[in-house]
């Protein structure tokens, strides 16, 4: 079939960058000065992009790939980024905390692995309310510094339009840092002791880690020297981005044309999801997403039927085209159980393609006792694990994971192979938004990943 047939949007539907416009768009914020909104939109358009158009047709294969089992999606980063961490150590953290994983998993898994971070570009957030009350004062509520600022005062949280001209620019700077680093040997194999973080010392995971690290440096040489040149490529790994597309307008302004291809890419992002509450069948959102030709993802969450995600499947990737879709269900440890497997048998039964990836971080969102938002890590691991044995019951497989991380030693989820309790929190709670696992904790699902894998695969009774 050639890649024209498989295009998500017929030329005569209708679909325009953009005619979300004619439907009910959630989440989005009402900027009070429209003729500023306007010029900022313009000025979005002419400036050049971030991503290109073959990068995306390029990941999108990986993700095929990975689909028919071939590789392991690994799609990490914070839950918002705001602009004051647009730093030199706050990016090379997180960038080495996803390369430490990615390598963790390599070893473990014997597949190539796709590395998609959750940054330039996750600016946006989808919020409960469109209000906040204190003291019997209400402004709008906080949406991401792409939207307004997080103070609780009237000029922060005014919708200011030009909050996105900067993030644009922020996304191109973590960009430009992150391919600077990459190419520049940041990422390379033969001395995987550039990426060690601090804590690598004094972690009870340290011991498991550097044996893997030194196992990999020795296969690395014992390559080269049966071969006897240098082994290529090691060098060098992809790194690709994904943002929450929610703020539409901004996303609009991202969608190009480009020579010699047909149709429309998203050009601020390779990867976009539509995140839990903006997948309404007749929605802005999902009206947006299926008309352009990057690969996209969206968030399944526990009330989700069968029937509407077969109709959200059929809307998004109507060509069953390989990589275009992916899955990323984040029902809760307690619910997983329950939720997932009627939508796994739904999809296997009609025999859509789709990746199906955990995200076992947002189902799993509670209050401590002592007022923090957090997440219990025994939940992210109980709900991770379950589903690979959910996966593997029901015949399908589960092709990746989406978390919630820093590269930095926050104290935002508890638990852990430190163990932090609801009294940790108030050490180091950093984010203004959801609770992210820190270095050692984001190692340790890599880890727990691994293991799961290969109790799975072992014969039964082994
Ligand atoms: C998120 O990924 O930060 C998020 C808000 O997720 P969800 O849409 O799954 O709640
Ligand atoms: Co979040």
């Amino acid at each position: 079939m050639s890649d024209r047939k498989l295009a998500p949007v017929p030329p005569d539907d209708g679909w325009s960058p953009r005619s979300w416009r004619a439907r009910p768009a959630a989440q989005q914020p009402d900027y009070p000065d429209r003729e500023a909104l306007a010029q900022v939109l313009r000025e979005l358009q002419a400036l050049p992009p971030l991503v290109t158009s073959w990068e995306i047709l390029a990941l999108k294969q990986q993700l095929a790939e990975a689909q028919e089992g071939r590789r392991f999606l690994l799609q990490g980063g914070d839950c918002a980024e705001n602009f004051e961490d647009c730093s030199a150590e706050v990016i090379s953290n997180r960038l080495k905390v996803l390369l430490q994983m990615s390598l963790v998993l390599v070893h473990g898994l014997r597949l190539p692995v796709v590395r998609v971070g959750r940054f330039a570009g996750q600016y946006a957030k989808p919020r409960s309310a469109d209000t906040e009350t204190v003291d019997g004062t209400t402004l709008p509520s906080y949406r991401g510094d792409i939207v307004n600022a997080p103070a609780f005062d009237a000029a922060a949280r005014r919708p200011d339009p030009r909050r996105m001209v900067k993030a644009h620019a922020r996304s191109a700077m973590t960009m430009n840092f992150v391919r600077s680093l990459i190419d520049g040997g940041f990422a390379d194999l033969h001395h995987p002791e550039y990426w060690d973080l601090g804590w690598v010392g004094h972690s009870p995971l340290a011991e498991e880690y550097r044996r893997m690290v030194a196992g990999i440096g020795d296969a690395v040489r014992f390559m080269e020297t049966l071969s006897g040149s240098e082994v290529h490529n090691l060098n060098r790994v992809d790194f690709y981005t994904s943002h929450e597309a929610l703020l539409l307008p901004y996303e609009e302004a991202q969608t190009r044309q480009v020579p010699r291809q047909w149709g429309w890419f998203n050009l601020g992002t390779h990867f976009p999801w539509l995140g839990m509450r903006t997948t309404a069948l007749d929605g802005g959102h999902v009206e947006y997403l299926r008309g352009i030709r990057n690969p996209v993802a969206v968030k399944v969450g526990p009330s989700v039927t069968p029937d509407q995600l077969l109709r959200l499947v059929d809307m998004l990737n109507p060509g069953d085209e390989p990589g275009r879709l992916t899955l990323i269900h984040r029902m809760g440890a307690k619910h997983v159980a329950t939720a997932l497997p009627p939508l796994l048998e739904a999809m296997r039964r009609d025999g859509r393609r789709v990746l199906w990836v955990c995200d076992p971080m947002h189902g799993n969102t509670e209050k401590a006792a002592t007022g923090y938002k957090t997440r219990r890590f025994a939940n992210i691991r109980s709900e991770l694990e379950q589903a690979f044995e959910l996966h593997a019951a029901a015949g399908t497989r589960l092709g990746g994971v989406h978390l919630e991380l820093t590269g930095e030693d926050v104290t935002e989820c508890t638990g852990g192979a430190r163990d932090l309790t609801d009294a940790d929190l108030a050490r180091a709670y950093r984010s203004t938004v959801d609770p992210r696992l820190n270095y050692e904790q984001a190692l340790e699902v890599a880890m727990l990943v691994v293991r799961k894998q290969a109790q799975l695969a072992a014969p039964r009774g082994a």
